[in-house]
């Protein structure tokens, strides 16, 4: 008799049948001649069992088992209303007595545990968002005719600045871990056209921030004779699409989360587009400081964004917000230079509403070969590990662009989550490699 998924049965149309599941003990009663054992099957599925205590050893929580029986409807069972009264149990494995994760831990705790806290309805629920999140965006991409490749995560040069860089070993000569695959998708348009990416990127995040992991997911696009306009409407249609098909598809799970879905739902193209400029100057009027080693002072012209004044500017508003035109020296070395405003550049970063903040950055490269090597000096990078993608200018370079979203930050701001680690199924940070 085949095995039954569990929200698969809990289902009028399986009353009065022949059951059978496998899965862990999540919750266990034993009375003097019942006992109701709650299972949780091997997709988080949850039904009530009820057999007779002399038929069930000594079991203790997450012990493995299998249980035959017939499905009942009984609203007084927990899980749903849905029973199995039980004629038959298999044994797998008896648990250390001693399961770890129990309501109410501490959060480091759960993290020092995630390996089992992995079993968690939560951490269940949260990993099915994940799921569809990706298959939705793949979905997209396939859909609009995006070309889906991968790029090496070893790699010899940074990409967004050295002071994230990872070294490692590599034989006898030092590599880095990849911070983003950019400059490799830049390499294929030439020949794939528009290309995506999937993918870990590295950074040596030295902060402990609510947003930032040291290895997170990484979804870049790049395309030949792009534009910025272009650059709005594709990270437009991919956001709407995406949040259509997710609350569609995870209702459920999303309200678990205490997502608000309607609110979610409201979200429409276009999205604003607020110039930097424009940024400032309400950050300004609402006397923003930053910090500047020990001092606070009044945000300026010329200041990267952080994340109280993405909080700020993404307060009150339904739509996530482009912010675009940026000054040229808070971006890496490969962004376009504005040709009508000199200093600025033609990039532009998504910050989602209610204070998540930025999700994206992308933009459109500098595609001149001279003046891509001045800012290559100008960083202070060394010309040789860019000599590669410094062929791409010299053989045939056309304008083109591309972006780079962090799947967790998505996460994040879709199912509602207040801490990054909890969007990644085994996070890594500067103070966690394990598990
Ligand atoms: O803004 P970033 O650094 O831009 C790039 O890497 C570009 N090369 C992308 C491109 O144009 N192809 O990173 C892109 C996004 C950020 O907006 C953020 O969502 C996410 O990656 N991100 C992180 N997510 C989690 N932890 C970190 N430490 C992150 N750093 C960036
Ligand atoms: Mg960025």
């Amino acid at each position: 008799m085949k095995y039954h998924r569990i929200s698969e049965i809990k289902n009028d149309e399986f009353l009065g049948k022949e059951i059978r599941v496998r899965g862990w003990v999540y919750r266990l009663r034993k009375q003097k001649d019942k006992s109701f054992i709650i299972i949780r099957d091997e997709r988080g599925g949850i039904i009530q069992c009820v057999l007779p205590s002399a038929r069930v050893p000594d079991l203790t929580i997450e012990s493995s088992l299998e249980i035959q029986g017939i499905l009942f409807k009984d609203e007084r069972a927990k899980e749903g209303g849905y029973e199995i009264r039980g004629n038959d149990v298999k044994i797998y494995s008896i648990a250390n007595n001693d399961f770890p994760i129990r309501e109410y831990q501490s959060t480091e705790l759960l993290l020092d545990y995630r390996h089992l806290t992995l079993r968690t309805r939560k951490m269940i629920t949260i990993a099915k968002v994940r799921a569809t999140i990706l298959g939705v965006v793949r979905n997209w991409f396939i859909e609009n005719d995006w070309m889906e490749v991968t790029a090496p995560t070893l790699v010899k040069s940074a990409v967004e600045g050295g002071s994230t860089l990872f070294p490692v070993k590599y034989f006898k000569d030092e590599a880095f871990l990849s911070q983003s695959a950019q400059l490799y998708l830049e390499a294929l348009i030439f020949s794939l056209g528009p290309v995506w990416t999937i993918g870990p990127s590295f950074r040596a995040e030295k902060s402990r921030t609510l947003r930032h992991l040291a290895e997170y997911l990484h979804l870049e696009a790049e395309a030949p004779w792009i534009s910025m306009t272009d650059l709005f409407s594709i990270q437009e249609k991919l956001l709407v699409y995406l949040v259509r098909n997710l609350t569609r598809e995870r209702r459920e799970e999303l309200e678990f989360l205490n997502r608000d879905i309607q609110a979610l739902n409201k979200i429409t193209e276009p999205f604003d587009k607020l110039s930097y400029n424009q940024a400032i100057n309400d950050l300004r009027s609402k006397d923003i400081k930053i910090q500047e080693g020990e001092l606070l002072r009044k945000i300026e012209w010329g200041d990267d964004l952080n994340i109280d004044s993405e909080k700020i500017l993404t307060k009150d508003r339904i739509n996530p917000v482009f912010v675009y035109g940026y000054p040229l020296k808070v971006k890496p070395f490969y962004v376009k230079e504005d040709p009508e405003e000199q200093g600025i550049a033609l990039t532009t970063d998504l910050l989602l509403p209610d204070g998540f903040g930025e999700v994206s950055s992308g933009g459109m490269r500098e595609d001149n070969i001279d003046l891509l090597k001045s800012r290559i000096m100008s960083e202070g990078l060394d010309m040789n590990s860019y000599s590669w993608y410094l062929d791409l200018r010299r053989y045939g370079s056309v304008p083109h662009g591309g972006f780079g979203i962090g799947i967790e930050r998505l996460v994040r701001w879709l199912a509602n989550l207040e801490d990054i680690k909890e969007c990644v199924l085994f996070p890594r940070t500067m103070a966690r490699l394990e598990p």
